[in-house]
């Protein structure tokens, strides 16, 4: 029971790298890259060269892009579970900056088709993982099966609530052990679980107790990680459960990098943290924590978002 079961969605990202973003009605000149990427994707590839076995459900198109994911699961040893669609396989339209900031625009295509059916016909695989681990650019149903069906088995239900603009319902929080939301994604489901108003900016500014509170509040029977960007990350565990942690919420600091591209940065965290848990189900929670900020930073000193993910292992000694 160490393996990992990453469900969502898989894109063929068409990237422009410009000096900076381009504003409305603007037009800029650019560098064109394409590459494999989608959160789910990219997370499940994480998790793979972090060190986990890895299953991947997904629905693809009957086309290029489909081929593609196929070849690059089978390159990286990901065992594929893909849906086929009559819809083209999923797109990203990305904008990149000198800063490595990016802006995102996703087609659906086949993503928008993944079936809880498809997703149910995984259960053996789902109830006997280790981590379970979903996020939000597949539709609701297919992604509450996964994560009720994992929370039925032995191991942990994750899920990451991206991108931000994604509804996550009350059942879609009962569904979950862990959630992984970014300070946007905190902002938002505070203001849809209990009409808290915070500015995603000053998220990270909150002292500890504070953002304690709102994370018991939002999941009160699990575990919340708030990723901070630059300023690290911040856990809140529900009393009962901590993780072999000794504090019950703390902070992490980022890992320092040479920033060339954020793409994918959060699906790096998250596959690498659903590895470290895998992989090492004795550690404390803060030390899965840390690999993931450490794997998660080398990632952004490359360019592109699966093909950005390091052969970093979970047992292997870093500086
Ligand atoms: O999180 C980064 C990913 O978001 C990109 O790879 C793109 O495909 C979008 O899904």
């Amino acid at each position: 029971m160490s393996h990992v079961v990453v469900v969502g969605s898989f894109n063929v990202d068409h990237v422009w790298r410009a000096t900076r973003l381009p504003r409305p009605g603007e037009t800029l000149g650019g560098a064109y890259t394409s590459g494999p990427g989608g959160k789910g994707f990219n997370q499940a590839v994480a998790a793979r060269r972090a060190g986990a076995e890895v299953r991947f459900v997904c629905a693809l198109g009957d086309d290029a892009g489909g081929a593609l994911a196929r070849r690059l699961a089978a390159d990286d040893g990901i065992e594929l579970q893909a849906q086929p669609s009559d819809a083209p396989t999923g797109t990203a339209g990305i904008y990149i900056d000198d800063a490595g900031h990016n802006s995102i625009v996703i087609g659906p295509g086949a993503n928008g088709a993944l079936d809880a059916g498809h997703v149910r016909a995984q259960a053996a695989a789902l109830r006997t993982a280790a981590v379970v681990l979903a996020q939000l650019e597949s539709p609701r149903d297919a992604i509450h099966a996964a994560l009720a069906t994992a929370r039925h088995g032995d191991g942990l239900a994750i899920l990451n609530p991206a991108p931000a603009n994604a509804t996550v319902d009350a059942d879609l929080l009962a569904a979950c052990d862990l959630i992984t939301p970014n300070e946007t994604e905190f902002a938002g489901l505070l203001a849809a679980h209990g009409g808290q108003t915070l500015d995603a900016g000053r998220v990270a500014d909150q002292d500890d107790a504070r953002l304690h509170a709102l994370c018991r509040a939002l999941l009160p029977h699990g575990s919340v990680v708030i990723t901070l960007g630059a300023a690290g990350c911040f856990v809140s565990h529900a009393e009962p459960a901590r993780f072999r942690d000794a504090d019950a919420c703390y902070r992490i600091a980022a890992t320092p990098a040479q920033v060339v591209d954020t793409t994918g940065a959060g699906d790096a965290f998250n596959g690498a943290l659903a590895a470290a848990l895998a992989l090492q189900p004795r550690a404390a929670f803060a030390d899965g924590i840390r690999f993931a900020g450490r794997y998660a930073a080398v990632s952004t000193e490359r360019e592109g978002a699966a093909i950005a993910m390091p052969a970093m292992r979970v047992d292997t000694p870093t500086g």
